[in-house]
Formats: C-alpha cells, sequence, structure tokens
C-alpha cells in the first residue's frame, strides 16, 4: 500500500530541534526554536500559570468543550486584541473560536477562505514563517508575495511593499504579522501602519493578521496591539490569529483564537458557525485545559497583572541579550555591523548569516539555528552568549 511514500523534507524550524537534541556534544547551543528559556537555558512555566493550575486542580471535570472551544476564553481574547472597550465586541460584530494556537487559526482561516471565496489568493510577505506557506498550501489558496525585508539595511523595504499592495489587484487578501515579524525582527513604525492601513483602504484588500508574539515586541500586549487598532479605527473588516504560545509559555498546550470582524452581527454569527463546521471534521472541539489557563489569568485583575510582568520580563531579558550579543561581536573587532541586533525587535534577530555560515556554526561549534540565519534570541543567555559571539565571528570574519 505504501511502497510510494518517500521520507518527507525536514521541517526548517522543528528540523533544528531533533538535530540539536540528536547531538551529544555538551557545548551545544539552540537558537533555532522560538522557544522562550530562562537565563539558565531552561523552559519557564510563569507562576501565572502555575497558579491558574492550581485553582484548576480539583474542579476540572473533562467534559467537551464546544466546537468553538471556550467562550470565556475566545471573550479575553477579543479583549486583548481589539481592546477592552471596543465597540465591535458590543456590537458583537466578532466572529470567534478558540484554534489549535496560531498555526491552528491560520489553517481554519485559510480554509474558510478556500470554501467561502474559492477563486481568491493570499499575499504573503518574503520572508515570513516557513509554516505559514505550509498552511495556506494545504488549504489550496494560491500565494502570492509582497516585498518586506530589505537584505541590505536589514530593515523593512517600506517603498517596495508599498507598492506591492498597490499593484495588487482590489480586494486581494494579505497575510501581515501583527508585531514583532517572524523570522525578521523588522516591523513597520506606527507612521508606516497608517501608510499601509490607508492604502489598503484604497484598494479594499483584507487585512489577516497573525499575532503570535503579542507582549514580546514592546513587553506591553496592549501597545503590540498597535497595529491592528489603527486598521480597526480605519474602518477596516479584519481577521486575526491569537496564540498563548509565547506569551503565556502555553506552547505545548495547543491554545489560542481566530477571529473576524464582521459587517454586523448577523453575519458574525453565520460565520462563527461556519466556522465550527470546518472544525467539527478536522478535531471536532478543543483542549480544555490550556483554555481555562488563559481564561483564568485573564479574568483575575491580580494574575492578569502579574502575566503582563512576567510577558515584560521575558520581553526584557531578550533585549539585554540583544545588547550583549552585539557587544561582544564588537569587543571581538568584527568587521562587520551588527546594530541590527539591536533594532530588530521581538524574538528573533534576522542575522544576516548565510546558509553555509549557519552550516558552519552547526558543524564546528553545535550552535543549531535556522538556515535562513534566524537566530533565536529566546535561547541566548548569559552562559552562552560569548560562545555564540565568537562562533559568529569566527564564520564571518573572513
Ligand atoms: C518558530 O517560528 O520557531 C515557532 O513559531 C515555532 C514553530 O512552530 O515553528
Amino acid at each position: 500500500w505504501f511502497s510510494h511514500v518517500e521520507p518527507a523534507a525536514k521541517d526548517p524550524i522543528l528540523g533544528v530541534t531533533e538535530a540539536f537534541l540528536a547531538d551529544p556534544s555538551p557545548d551545544k547551543v539552540n537558537v533555532g526554536v522560538g522557544a522562550y528559556r530562562d537565563d539558565n537555558g531552561k523552559p519557564v512555566v510563569l507562576d501565572c500559570v502555575r497558579e491558574a493550575e492550581g485553582r484548576i486542580a480539583g474542579n476540572l471535570n473533562m467534559e467537551y468543550l464546544p466546537m468553538g472551544g471556550s467562550n470565556k476564553m475566545v471573550e479575553e481574547s477579543l479583549k486583548l486584541a481589539y481592546g477592552e472597550d471596543s465597540e465591535f465586541l458590543k456590537d458583537k460584530r466578532v466572529a470567534a473560536v478558540q484554534s489549535l494556537s496560531g498555526t491552528g487559526a491560520c489553517r481554519l482561516f485559510a480554509d474558510f477562505q478556500k470554501r467561502f471565496l474559492p477563486d481568491s489568493q493570499i499575499y504573503i510577505p518574503v520572508p515570513t514563517w516557513a509554516n505559514h506557506h505550509n498552511i495556506w498550501r494545504d488549504a489550496r489558496v494560491p500565494q502570492r508575495s509582497f516585498h518586506y525585508y530589505h537584505p541590505e539595511t536589514k530593515g523593512l523595504d517600506f517603498a517596495a511593499l508599498m507598492d506591492d499592495v498597490k499593484n495588487a489587484p482590489n480586494g486581494s487578501f494579505f497575510l501581515l504579522h501583527a508585531c514583532a515579524h517572524n523570522p525578521t525582527g523588522v516591523d513597520p513604525s506606527e507612521e508606516q501602519w497608517r501608510e499601509i492601513s490607508y492604502q489598503f483602504k484604497v484598494k479594499n484588500h483584507f487585512p489577516f493578521f497573525d499575532m503570535a508574539y503579542q507582549g514580546f515586541a514592546s513587553g506591553d500586549p496592549e501597545r503590540d496591539a498597535k497595529a491592528i487598532r489603527i486598521f480597526l479605527e480605519d474602518g477596516h473588516l479584519i481577521g486575526c490569529a491569537q496564540s498563548y504560545a509565547k506569551n503565556m509559555g502555553l506552547y505545548g498546550q495547543r491554545v489560542g483564537c481566530l477571529s473576524i470582524l464582521c459587517e454586523d452581527e448577523l453575519q458574525a454569527v453565520a460565520v462563527k458557525s461556519q466556522l465550527q463546521q470546518i472544525a467539527r471534521p478536522m478535531y471536532s472541539n478543543p483542549p480544555v485545559h490550556g483554555s481555562l489557563i488563559v481564561s483564568i489569568i485573564l479574568s483575575d485583575p491580580e494574575l492578569k497583572s502579574q502575566w503582563l510582568k512576567e510577558v515584560k520580563g521575558m520581553a526584557d531579558r531578550i533585549i539585554s541579550m540583544r545588547s550583549t550579543l552585539r557587544q561582544n561581536l564588537e569587543k571581538l573587532g568584527s568587521p562587520l555591523s551588527w546594530e541590527h541586533i539591536t533594532n530588530q525587535i521581538g524574538m528573533f534577530c534576522y542575522s544576516g548569516l548565510t546558509p553555509e555560515q549557519v552550516d558552519r556554526l552547526t558543524n564546528d561549534f553545535h550552535i543549531y539555528m535556522t538556515r535562513n540565519g534566524r537566530i533565536s534570541m529566546a535561547g541566548v543567555t548569559t552562559g552562552n552568549v560569548g560562545y555564540l559571539a565568537n562562533a559568529i565571528h569566527e564564520v564571518t570574519k573572513s
């Protein structure tokens, strides 16, 4: 039956973790996957999460959630993305369901897009998170690209981005990273977001925001929702994928939210029912544990403020590692500019290292990262930053 099945290509991100785990070297460093580590390189369970788990224990039953997941979790998620006092929430114009984290939210949306706008395409930034391509490919939505990153400035190619927005057919779907762009760590400024939003309005494009890192750009989830809020103010209908993998450290719990702002309540009811119907044959209904953790934390003012402190703590540790990595490279006398390490934001540094240089880092120094040169700053610690800087200097100096 299956003799024709060839092994699949390794995943460009999760494949790096597999290779890291298989390496017996005591020096090995994993700056591949975007998963936060403390300064000892250990995975972190936030205190607010431990507290929420304590409250769940004993009270938990194992009943199914509805197809659309926990209403409470969804409600709290929407406040986080659209704003506590959003008129759209009061008017019940947002169709939303609990999703299997950000990937699940993107995939539900892509399937919805294919089902109800079968001739539509999606414009995806260059570069983007590798899995975006898989998601829209498997949903059979044709992909187009738009300019985003400028390899020379290691910043945003705003002019080319705007040209692509203007030249796309009216009414196109665009995938936008709401904050802390993955993999580049380069976000438009507030002013640039306003211009993008204006041009979207002129062209009647539909913005779909992937917000996987709310809190990791500025340390404040409210500020990180700025791009979305600008589009909302300008009267766009939007889609939004939220994830609690990074900002609550709930990676393996697979908890997130997909929302679509609709014209009115009636439309929102219809859209939500269709999202549920797409979920039902795929996974029936989402898991309960992670959604309880999220709704407990976000609905309790004390736990929520503790969470905000902890998110800021994670963001600040990453920012301090950016400075230390850059300083180390400069102290080593690197002939290259490493300014972008501190200019870029969020979990990643898009280093500019070539695939061959990355291969040398892995083969000669046991440093694991994706071949596009992305460094997960969340894996950099006081203990390994010197070793990392030295290795980067060795492979880039000649
Ligand atoms: C990443 O980009 O490293 C994370 O979003 C993890 C993943 O699933 O790829």
